[in-house]
């Protein structure tokens, strides 16, 4: 286990390159095996994610390697359609390799995805949208195996616009006969992101970035050089926690485009913000103004990964505000750990309320999943003195360089590695 270990209380000012988006760089990975010629993936994040996805291409048979920045995947000797089971359970975002395989092969094994655990996670979206398609299941105990004979393409509607589920009939899609539609699919920019990784690899999709997708099959899907997004959620955490804490950021190499509801939230709250065509700088002095409700909902609303940063920021502001939380069920976790500092939440049902209190004292705590722990380190940041985190290598799976990014704002921060 490791826990990282910061000096709180001070106020932030620095200036931050921000690195690709996890969601992107995840379904983008999977979808390199579509294609058997050689991928470059540019902007490619150091997450202890992007590792697990790796590991997940080595077993399907792909040669993937790292260069600086980017990632480079040749799929050609791609030979394997089974996923192992203790690679699955790392992240939730390993079913995304399921359309994937499908789309190559026509056959995907594999178990329940992993990940954070923010309650019910089912993946029956997925699985009732690949079989319009045509795909078969067979459930042996804890393995799925799917296999898609006929690669039929067909009509889709999901239930709730899910960020995986639309992105899993997108890769198996692109290969199939014929055309498909998937109807209330997921507006999620990284959505957006993977439709246009796959169109730069020959596939015909349209709607990109709306809530119908077209997407003609057929083609033969080619090698590409393809740069992310910027990481929005990596970009709402570090304005979340100058906003908290006092002082000024400047964030470069971000799309403030992406992440509206969140800079009119903190705009709301009291905080100078101003934007360049990339970057977004936020000034702040004094307690925030709490806003009276926010409500997290599907892309373009307020999103449901700001959520924990949100919540601790507001821990020290003025007022009261109610925290709603509409995408997840079981979405408040780190509300037990923020009121170790003195954070006074009350929580209901999927609500919290938060009335903000002067100061924050001092903590030993845990991060409870990756962006829960990024509520909780925003936390320990504004308590004078020392704070530890334990179990920060959850915030691995999603900060890129979280303690240079740290130190590059004034934070005094360091980690340790405690055998368990
Ligand atoms: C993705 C993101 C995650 C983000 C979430 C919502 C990645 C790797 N992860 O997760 O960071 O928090 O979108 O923006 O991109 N649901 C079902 N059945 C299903 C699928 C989903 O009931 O088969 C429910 C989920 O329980 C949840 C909601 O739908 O309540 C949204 O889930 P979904 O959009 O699928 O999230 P993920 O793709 O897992």
């Amino acid at each position: 286990m490791r826990t990282l270990v910061v000096q709180g209380g001070r106020p932030l000012r620095g200036e931050l390159h921000i690195h690709g988006a996890k969601n992107s760089i995840l379904p983008i990975l999977s979808a390199c095996i579509l294609s058997s010629e050689r991928n470059v993936i540019t902007r490619c994040p150091k997450l202890s994610d992007v590792t697990a996805a790796m590991e997940i291409l080595d077993a399907i048979g792909c040669r993937g390697e790292r260069l600086g920045e980017a990632v480079v995947v040749d799929a050609s000797s791609a030979s394997r359609w089974s996923i192992p089971h203790h690679l699955m359970g790392k992240m939730r975002a390993s079913v995304t390799f399921l359309g994937a395989l499908l789309g190559r092969f026509g056959h995907g094994e594999m178990t329940y995805p992993g990940g954070c655990t923010l309650g019910k996670r089912p993946i029956d979206y997925h699985i009732a949208a690949l079989k319009t398609l045509g795909v078969t299941l067979e459930e042996e105990g804890e393995n799925l195996k799917f296999a898609w004979h006929h690669r039929r393409g067909g009509e889709v509607f999901l239930p709730f616009p899910s960020v995986g589920a639309t992105e899993n009939v997108l890769m198996a899609a692109v290969t199939a006969n014929d055309e498909t539609v998937i109807r209330n699919a997921a507006r999620e920019p990284e959505v957006a992101d993977l439709c246009k990784f796959l169109c730069a690899m020959g596939a015909e999709i349209s709607g990109i970035g709306t809530n119908t997708l077209y997407i003609r099959g057929g083609k033969t899907l080619h090698g590409t050089t393809y740069c992310v997004i910027p990481d929005r959620m990596e970009t709402a955490t570090y304005l979340a926690m100058t906003a908290a804490c006092g002082g000024r950021i400047r964030l470069r190499d971000t799309d403030p485009n992406l992440l509206r509801p969140v800079l009119d939230t903190l705009r709301g709250a009291g905080c100078q913000i101003t934007l360049g065509e990339k970057e977004i700088t936020l000034t702040q002095s004094g307690r925030l103004s709490a806003p009276r409700c926010i409500i997290t909902a599907a892309y373009p609303g307020f999103p449901t990964d700001a959520q924990a940063p949100m919540v601790a920021a507001l821990l020290r502001a003025q007022g009261e505000c109610t925290v709603e939380e509409t995408v997840f069920s079981q979405r408040f976790d780190h509300v037990t750990q923020l009121r170790k500092f003195g954070g006074n939440i009350r929580l209901e049902k999927n609500s919290a309320t938060i009335l903000g209190v002067e100061k924050l004292s001092p903590a030993h705590v845990r991060a409870t999943d990756l962006r829960g722990g990024a509520g909780v380190l925003i936390a320990a940041l504004q308590a004078m003195g020392e704070s530890r985190v334990d179990c920060s290598e959850l915030l691995a799976r999603g900060y890129a360089d979280l303690l240079g990014q740290l130190r590059r704002l004034g934070v005094e921060a360091y980690e340790t590695l405690t055998q368990e």
